[in-house]
């Protein structure tokens, strides 16, 4: 799949060293916090027999959590070679190539090959990318039950913490960037597909919102 210059560049910084950082971390202490809290709200829903499509997976923390929870089938989408190979080493390890997919690229190209799911999840992944609005309506329209996203809340914090790491990509020569998107327009995107918010929760830096199809 050919890629933008984002998400070129997104292959890089997402690279081995970091894949494999990642996934000894998560094998050691479990998923990240806000991943913790995206899980346990969409398992306090029950997720028997359903299935995944978790957009930007990443290892694919959430596809290992879910699976032991019942989940059907997993559908992996990103734009990390990195990072699905580590994902896919471990998928194969437990026995569970059968039950998922691995599509490598840009989700906004490839959504139309790609199919619906009960269940879809963003986790950290509209920070990465410029066209927050194309990422939410195209991953919105794959939605049949479920929609779970992790995103930056925009404080002091985060303001200068993303200034900091743009200022790291620009030094590099990096088209990769971090965006705060502004958290009233994310909603009312979602909530203009038709959805309601099940649950919203924060940390410092992160909320974590999960809707439902209405
Ligand atoms: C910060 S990482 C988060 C990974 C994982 N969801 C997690 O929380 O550990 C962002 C991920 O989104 C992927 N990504 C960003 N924009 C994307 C796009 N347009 N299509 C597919 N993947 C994308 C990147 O390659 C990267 O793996």
């Amino acid at each position: 799949m050919t890629c933008c210059g984002h998400c070129r560049d997104a292959d890089d910084f997402f690279s081995e060293r970091t894949a494999r950082r990642d996934f000894k971390r998560y094998l050691h202490r479990g998923p990240d916090k806000q991943t913790s809290m995206l899980v346990e709200s969409i398992r306090k829903t029950g997720i028997k027999a359903e299935t995944l499509l978790d957009v930007g997976g990443g290892i694919g923390a959430i596809q290992l959590e879910l699976f032991k929870n019942g989940l059907m089938k997993s559908v992996n989408v990103d734009a990390s070679n990195a990072y699905q190979a580590v994902s896919k080493e471990e998928i194969s390890k437990r026995g569970l190539d059968g039950k998922t997919e691995y599509y490598f690229g840009d989700f906004t190209s490839l959504a139309p090959l790609l199919p619906e799911a009960d269940i879809v999840t963003l986790d950290k992944v509209i920070c990465c990318y410029p066209d927050m609005k194309k990422l939410l309506q195209l991953s919105l329209q794959k939605t049949v039950k479920r929609y779970g996203l992790v995103y930056p809340r925009v404080n002091r914090f985060t303001k200068i913490g993303f200034w900091f790491v743009n200022f790291w990509f620009r030094i590099r020569r990096s088209e990769f960037r971090t965006y705060l998107h502004p958290p009233s327009l994310v909603n009312e995107i979602i909530s203009n597909h038709g959805f309601r918010q099940t649950s919203h929760q924060t940390t410092l830096l992160w909320q974590v919102a999960v809707y439902e199809r209405m």
